[in-house]
């Protein structure tokens, strides 16, 4: 499967992605996964950045707020339209394209940091959104990205409960086959029965990397890896939503940051 296929899913996915996740039902994403990232930001007040795949711009904008100049693209135009509109009602200065991460419009070293918020193990070719990446920053520029835990976001992935019904533990197979493109159906967990009448699930096609290849991936573009996280969720967020203990049993996401020698 190609990017361009690849696109066409997240085009129909984008419509409900929006609504669903402007409704606060991208969880996750709110109470845990984006403050863990920003929490490991460096300073980018007055900095020029790059958001890749950045949806309908939740985090580009919470990148806006913190005083950077900030350039974002994705590859579907339905988000790139809410999240220009929210640009239009409420102006932070961001500009938004349509582009693939993997061949983007933009000269050899325009921007001091680039980040891709759980967009990269969407893509299908990851290793030329890196590539990307690289050339587009400039000397010393960093990128800072997350993904699905590669040890965990696994062809076969199925949780282990106790009497109780409580998860205790994840079944995990085919980490070395991968994905390789499969559509897999999904909603937010926390999506409530009488909208998920309304929304059709997200199909979304699964492209899995092996930690080391991600890794390798980085070394080979000549990246320097400076940061690696792996969040577990603070107890103010299992506090709102008790689901996010899981996040301490096992890790769901990675956050490298790397710099441009
Ligand atoms: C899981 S969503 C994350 C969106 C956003 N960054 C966020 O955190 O809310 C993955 C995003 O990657 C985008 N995407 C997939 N392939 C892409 C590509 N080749 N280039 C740019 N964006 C892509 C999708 O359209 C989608 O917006």
């Amino acid at each position: 499967m190609y990017d361009k296929e690849v696109g066409r899913y997240w085009e129909e996915n984008a419509e409900a992605w929006t609504k669903l996740s402007r409704m606060g039902y991208d969880v996750y994403r709110d109470l845990f996964n984006t403050p863990a990232f920003l929490s490991i930001l460096p300073d980018i007040k007055g900095l020029r950045g790059l958001d890749i795949g950045c949806g309908e711009g939740y985090n580009t904008r919470k990148l806006a707020e913190l005083g950077a100049e900030m350039t974002a693209v994705d590859i579907a135009p339905t988000f790139i339209r809410y999240a220009s509109e929210t640009e239009n009602e409420n102006p932070m200065g961001i500009r938004y394209l349509v582009s693939s991460g993997t061949k983007l419009p933009f000269g050899d070293e325009s921007f001091d940091f680039a980040t891709a918020f759980m967009s990269l193990m969407d893509m299908a070719s990851p290793d030329l959104a890196i590539e990307e990446a690289y050339r587009v920053l400039k000397p010393a520029g960093f990128f800072q990205f997350s993904i699905c835990h590669p040890c965990t976001d696994t062809p076969h992935r199925k949780w282990v409960d106790n009497e109780e019904g409580n998860h205790i533990a994840l079944e995990i197979g085919g980490y070395f086959e991968g994905c390789k493109g499969r559509v897999e159906a999904w909603i937010f967990s926390q999506t409530p029965p009488e909208l998920r009448a309304n929304y059709k699930e997200f199909l979304m096609p699964r492209f899995t990397l092996t930690l080391s290849k991600w890794f390798n991936l980085l070394i080979g573009s000549s990246f320097v890896i400076e940061y690696v996280q792996e969040p577990t969720a603070p107890d103010e967020a299992i506090q709102k939503a008790p689901h996010l203990a899981d996040t301490r049993l096992i890790p769901h996401f990675l956050h490298i940051r790397c710099r441009k020698r």
